[in-house]
């Protein structure tokens, strides 16, 4: 098995980026839309610190996401997929890439420039500032971080969408190829042969 993308799936490496991250993001959009709202006890500070840190942990993922691609590259269009389809999901990708840096690059420089005490990435050693204090650099950090939020979840959800209507209605292999392989059954590009008829199958051990 090779760890690295072939022609036709994503290998393992980028399958268990790109969940990865997805979960991560999850986390941070429920926990960022909410900590405003908590009680101002040590909890408070805890949890935001806890969002710091995981949204620094997911730049540094997302970093080496895109160094991986460049090394590993893709696969190759799922047989079959018009090329404007094709065009519209490079741009999204690429767009997506964009924000999953931006947000935790933007929230790291409006905390930076609101003057606040350095945070400790999870309690391990203090963050440098990509800024000093400044009220026009702060709440243009915010603004990013706010807007770029809303302009991820609506490419997200093109994004997903696409592919569960590949998957439902194209009934083709973009999802499958990028989750791990469930069963020697699955093709990779189309429907897999039907049971029985799988000759890599083991021997019936009675
Ligand atoms: C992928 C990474 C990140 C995501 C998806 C994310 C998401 C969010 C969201 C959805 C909010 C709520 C915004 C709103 O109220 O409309 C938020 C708030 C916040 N985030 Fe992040 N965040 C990320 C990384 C970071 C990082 C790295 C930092 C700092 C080092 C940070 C600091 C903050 C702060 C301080 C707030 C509260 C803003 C306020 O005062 O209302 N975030 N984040
Ligand atoms: C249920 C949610 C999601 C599903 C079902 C999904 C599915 C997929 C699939 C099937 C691909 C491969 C497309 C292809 O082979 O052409 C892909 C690629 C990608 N996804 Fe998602 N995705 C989801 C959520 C997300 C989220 C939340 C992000 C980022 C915030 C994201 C970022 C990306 C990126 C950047 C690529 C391009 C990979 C590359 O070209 O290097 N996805 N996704």
């Amino acid at each position: 098995m090779t760890l690295k993308n072939t022609a036709d799936r994503w290998g393992p490496v980028s399958q268990a980026f790109h969940w990865l991250i997805v979960l991560l993001i999850l986390g941070l959009a429920i926990v960022g839309l909410t900590m405003g709202e908590l009680p101002k006890t040590p909890k408070y500070f805890w949890v935001y610190t806890a969002h710091k840190s995981t949204g620094i942990t997911v730049l540094v993922l997302v970093i080496a996401r895109l160094a991986w691609r460049l090394y590993a590259g893709r696969p190759e269009p799922v047989p079959g997929t018009p090329t404007w389809q094709e065009r519209i999901a490079g741009v999204t990708h690429w767009l997506l890439y964009a924000l999953i840096l931006l947000m935790p690059i933007s929230g790291w420089l409006y905390d930076s420039a609101s003057g606040l005490r350095p945070f400790r990435w999870f309690g391990l050693f203090n963050m440098p500032k990509l800024s000093p204090p400044d009220e026009v650099v702060r709440d243009a950090a915010l603004t990013m971080h706010e807007w770029g939020f809303w302009v991820l979840v609506v490419l997200v959800c093109a994004h997903a969408g696409a592919a569960f209507y590949h998957h439902f209605f194209q009934r083709d292999a973009t999802l499958l190829r990028m989750l791990p392989r469930r069963s020697p059954r699955i093709a990779d590009n189309g429907p897999g042969p039907s049971v029985g008829t799988n000759t890599k199958e083991p021997p019936h051990v009675p």
